[in-house]
């Protein structure tokens, strides 16, 4: 029998749904899953006010880890395979599961092992997915897989309704005009299966090899040019506010609310004015640099780390 470990964080069960949808399979074939569900020990509010969102930012972009709830891995078990299940919060790993890479539980359990992640998110993860990278890197663990599931409305469509479900709790029918925020139900029902079958498949055997290549073909990388322009901006900006809302305080502190309510505002507006121009660019970029765009878009598409 194979035995797979989840090692998942989820607020409001988006993720959660993706993993179960993802390997609904698994049990009728006779493969064991333990799930561990990671906690922050103060948990993390919701809806989130303005504040404690924007607050989290310079934590989360530094990867600066939260106590956790206590939890146990039975590492007498040798599991097959493990699943990392993580959303990007600020283009970087939400705090719960990057708290959790940094246990000695992570360090004993990873170790060797073949991982595979699941994300589900707006649309932007892949500079937390080159966090996650190097993390497992660090931890000496094989990344033989990565699925995402994402919002595909458009960009600014989904900024208006993220945030409407984060800050304002409403997913749906956002003031009667704008699509559910998220992943649709359809790529549930319809895709996570055959993801979870291209997994299933190489565990059974395994062996990894072309996993990947198979995963992507079947549209479980979602990668658009002008998305992957903006987390190049995102990338190297993030950190330098950061270190600026740090610099005044630590997490909460009253000292730094003024700049993390210039953030709270600075970013959205941001994302507004940039994301046409981007898309201009974008549209244009494949024209004028087609071997740049197909490497990167290829580049993230596959597991190693440059
Ligand atoms: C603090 C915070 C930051 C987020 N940042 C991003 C981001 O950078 N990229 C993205 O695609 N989604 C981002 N999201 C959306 C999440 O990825 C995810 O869709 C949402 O939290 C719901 O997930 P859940 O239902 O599994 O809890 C963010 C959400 C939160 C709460």
């Amino acid at each position: 029998m194979k035995k797979v470990l989840v090692v998942y964080y989820t607020q409001t069960g988006q993720l959660q749904s993706a993993v179960k949808s993802t390997l609904a399979s698994f049990e009728k074939e006779n493969v064991s899953i333990d799930y561990l569900h990671i906690k922050p020990k103060k948990a993390y509010p919701y809806p989130w006010s303005y504040m404690e969102f924007f607050d989290i930012f310079p934590e989360t972009v530094h990867g600066t880890p939260t106590e956790l709830e206590p939890f146990s891995i039975n590492q007498e078990i040798n599991y097959d395979l493990v699943v990392i299940a993580y959303q990007p919060w600020f283009l970087s790993i939400c705090v719960p599961i990057n708290s959790f890479l940094q246990t000695e539980e992570a360090k004993k359990i990873l170790k060797g092992k073949s991982v595979v992640t699941i994300l589900a998110c707006r649309n932007m993860w892949l500079n937390g997915q080159e966090k996650m990278k190097l993390h497992l890197k660090n931890l000496q663990a094989n990344l033989v897989g990565n699925i995402t599931f994402v919002d595909k409305a458009a960009n600014l469509v989904s900024l208006v309704t993220v945030l409407a479900f984060v800050l304002g709790g409403k997913k749906e029918n956002f003031l009667g005009i704008f699509p559910k925020y998220g992943v649709s139900d359809k790529d549930l029902q319809e895709l996570a299966p055959k993801f979870g079958n291209i997994l299933l498949k190489h565990l059974k055997i395994n062996d990894y090899t072309g996993q990947q290549q198979e995963l992507v073909e079947a549209g479980a990388v979602n990668i658009k040019s002008n998305l992957l322009l903006m987390e190049g901006r995102g990338r190297d900006l993030f950190p330098l506010y950061a270190n600026y809302i740090s610099k005044k305080g630590t997490a909460g502190s009253a000292d730094r609310r003024t700049r993390v309510r210039i953030f709270g505002i600075v970013l959205p507006t941001a994302i507004l004015l940039l994301s046409p121009i981007i898309t201009i660019i974008s549209r244009l970029a494949p024209v004028l640099f087609p071997q740049k765009i197909k490497k990167q878009v290829d580049y993230y598409s596959q597991n190693s780390l440059r």
